[in-house]
């Protein structure tokens, strides 16, 4: 739920009137910061979630209406079994901890993607997290989980058909994962890498596209808002002219 006045907005250095309605984030970079730091590549998955309750807040703090985040892709099952389960731990954690905070701040938590990948345990912390805050009104937050956007478009055009319909673009949107979240305004990957990794690929047709090389445990609310002032700087043309 927005909780700063336009005036607060603004005291951030953001301009008000050009919030993003719709954020996905590609987290990238925790292997990476963990091993400049000596340290097991878990060490930095788990600096990662530490890193995300700050923009969770800060993003519906400010109002934007859906946060789409990319946890682990259907290519991440080619890791290591040991990293998996790190991972699976790591994921279990965290719902079970911020739970109560992100329902009291209202936010509708969904997963995007095949969960019945994952063991029990993790499906079962999702589906409860989900379950919980199902009727709020506040931050969509869509957390992808052995998610793919090919894997995503596919499922779509399935049930389309299950349904009966030879879908048009407008049809397809309504199948999608994401469908009550919208057309992606601001990607933002971390890490360094300048690619999309098979994220939200419908999605992002017209996103503003934003790279850093800030690792994702380091990405703090200044570099969260930095993405943003970038993309309110933007000239959105949608193919059209100024
Ligand atoms: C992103 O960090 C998290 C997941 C893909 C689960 P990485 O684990 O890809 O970190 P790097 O890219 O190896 O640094
Ligand atoms: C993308 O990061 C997936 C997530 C952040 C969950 P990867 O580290 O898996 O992407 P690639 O392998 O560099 O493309
Ligand atoms: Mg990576």
């Amino acid at each position: 739920m927005r909780k700063y006045t336009d005036s607060e907005i603004a005291g951030f250095g953001l301009n008000p009137e050009r919030i993003p309605a719709h954020v996905a984030i590609v987290m990238d970079g925790n292997g990476r910061w963990a091993t400049m730091r000596g340290l097991p590549r878990g060490a930095g998955h788990r600096a990662g979630v530490n890193a995300l309750r700050d923009i969770i807040r800060f993003a519906s703090d400010i109002g934007v209406q859906a946060l789409t985040l990319y946890a682990f892709s259907t290519e991440n099952r080619r890791r290591p079994k040991e990293e998996i389960g790190i991972l699976c731990g790591l994921l279990i954690e965290y719902f079970n901890r911020e739970i109560d905070e992100l329902h009291a701040n209202g936010v509708r938590i969904r997963s995007i993607g095949d969960l019945s990948w994952f063991p029990t345990a993790v499906q079962e912390a999702v589906r409860n997290a989900e379950q919980k805050t199902a009727n709020n009104a506040g931050l969509k937050l869509n957390i992808a989980l052995n998610y793919g956007g090919r894997a995503e478009i596919l499922h779509a055009f399935k049930l389309a058909y299950a349904d009966g319909r030879e879908p048009d673009e407008a049809t397809l949107s309504t199948y999608l994962d994401t469908a009550d979240s919208g057309d992606v305004d601001l990607l933002i990957r971390t890490g360094g890498e300048l690619r999309v990794s098979n994220f939200l690929l419908w999605q992002i047709a017209y996103a503003e596209l934003y790279f850093t090389d800030v690792k994702w445990p380091d990405f703090t609310r200044d570099a969260f808002i930095a993405a943003l002032n970038d993309f309110a700087g933007r000239e959105r043309r949608f193919g059209g002219l100024k």
